[in-house]
């Protein structure tokens, strides 16, 4: 049996994604490069926001109409939506399965295929991580590692509680055990993935201390890790990155908003004042560090005035990045229960244009402050779009850097001199 898989989502979905082809593999599936060769098409989804949903039921009828393959709806989705999702013969779904049951996917393919038992593996665990199964199908550079699933704060607007279940945390010696595995198979920087990753804790061990353990690895020549909560960033972990040179300074530090009374509708637990005050100690801690964040706009009963205050953070903090949403009210949550999405579109469009555009200049500003710096780059490919005569990496700050020469393989370290820059991309030349 070929299996074609899609992806959808974060990077614990490409983690999820890459679990699930060995899973299946394990089991004598094959994969293939293209839904034409495939008997069964895996979509691995993804609830954030509405029109994330609405991307993959399209998807579904594009297929549906020239191939019979069957069709399995993984992830999020299939745990948002749960049994109506197959249930409903509009959606051309043959069956369902939530993140929790990717073990059981090979008993739940063979039930569709010979007709029997149910097209369907919602149950949500408290204790499921994947410990026993080591992702074998990732690619490139950056390997990533699940070290803890699930996420127990139920912030107001988020789905996630409700697809991937409560909090739980992997072994250090697992991790670790993970970690050398995808060293020895040639990976150099490793990303650790957490719906809430700082608040990793596994018996006394916290995150800072699973953090010193695996930079301990001397052939570990980076490491990130994301989405840290700001309230979980303990100045342990400030201590440590500053003292060690394979955990990179930089920070995916989501703010959600600048003002502090949508954060308590969110229930983000801190204020603007504690997000200003931590930004602050990293900066002085991590004088190099690189920030980047998320942010909602158009939240329910936001003013303009309130939206003023996450534009003031963000030209105070100045992050190098920042991935800006319009709110989209999802099922379960309080949010959608108790807040009626009353920012009108328009609004919405209006706030997000104004707030991207500030957040552009910012980012063009802090990448021409890098012109003439000299920096590490892992090289990830080489050829790129332009030409086949250049190469791509990625510095210590996770920005991707393009370089005017081929002087190097995929996985090589180059010193890199930086010549030019746009908001998104840096340029530069092999010294
Ligand atoms: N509407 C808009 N954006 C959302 N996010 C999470 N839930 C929603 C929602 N209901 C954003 C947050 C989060 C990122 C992954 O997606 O900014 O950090
Ligand atoms: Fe989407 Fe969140 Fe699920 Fe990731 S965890 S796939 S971002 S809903």
């Amino acid at each position: 049996m070929n299996i074609y898989i899609q992806t959808y989502g974060c990077q614990m979905n490409d983690y999820d994604t890459d679990l699930i082809r060995t899973i299946l593999s394990e089991n004598n599936y094959q994969f293939v490069d293209n839904t034409e060769d495939a008997d069964i098409i895996l979509l691995n989804t993804c609830s954030v926001r509405e029109n994330a949903e609405r991307k993959v039921l399209n998807h579904i009828h594009i297929l549906k109409k020239d191939s019979n393959a069957v069709i399995g709806v993984l992830g999020c989705m299939a745990a948002s939506l749960q049994k109506s999702l197959v249930e409903n013969p509009k959606n051309k779904i043959d069956f369902i399965a939530g993140p929790d049951s990717y073990q059981k996917l090979p008993v739940i393919i063979d039930n569709i295929l010979t007709k029997k038992g149910h097209n369907y593996d919602i149950t949500p665990s408290n204790s499921e991580t994947y410990a026993n199964v080591y992702p074998r199908h990732q690619k490139g550079i950056n390997a990533n590692i699940a070290i803890m699933r699930g996420c127990n704060n139920f912030c107001s607007y988020c789905v996630v509680p409700y697809t991937r279940g409560r909090e739980r945390s992997r072994s250090p010696e697992n991790i670790i055990a993970e970690a050398k595995n995808l060293i020895l198979s040639g990976f150099k920087q490793i990303t650790l993935l957490g719906q809430n990753v700082n608040s990793y804790s596994y018996e006394h061990y916290d995150f800072s201390d699973l953090m010193e353990m695996l930079s301990d690895i001397k052939e570990l020549k980076r490491i990130r890790f994301t989405s840290p909560h700001p309230r979980d960033f303990k100045l342990k972990l400030l201590e440590l990155m500053s003292k060690r040179d394979n955990i990179c300074n930089q920070i995916h530090l989501p703010i959600q908003s600048g003002n502090t009374r949508i954060l308590h509708k969110m229930n983000r637990s801190y204020t603007q004042e504690h997000y200003l005050a931590l930004v602050k100690n990293i900066k002085s801690i991590l004088p190099d560090v690189v920030l980047s964040t998320d942010i909602i706009i158009g939240f329910p009963t936001e003013t303009e005035k309130e939206f003023l205050d996450t534009v003031k953070v963000v030209n105070e903090v100045q992050f190098d990045s920042a991935f800006i949403f319009k709110y989209s009210p999802r099922p379960h949550t309080y949010a959608s229960k108790k807040y009626p999405d009353d920012v009108t579109e328009e609004e919405k469009t209006k706030r997000i244009v104004k707030l991207n555009e500030i957040q552009r200049k910012i980012s063009l500003e802090k990448n021409r402050a890098c012109i003439g710096k000299v920096q590490e780059v892992i090289i990830e490919k080489t050829g790129t779009k332009k030409s086949k005569l250049e190469c791509q990496g990625r510095n210590v700050a996770n920005k991707i850097v393009i370089i005017d020469s081929i002087g190097n393989r995929v996985g090589d370290r180059a010193e890199v001199k930086i010549t030019d820059a746009t908001a998104n991309v840096l340029k530069g030349s092999l010294i």
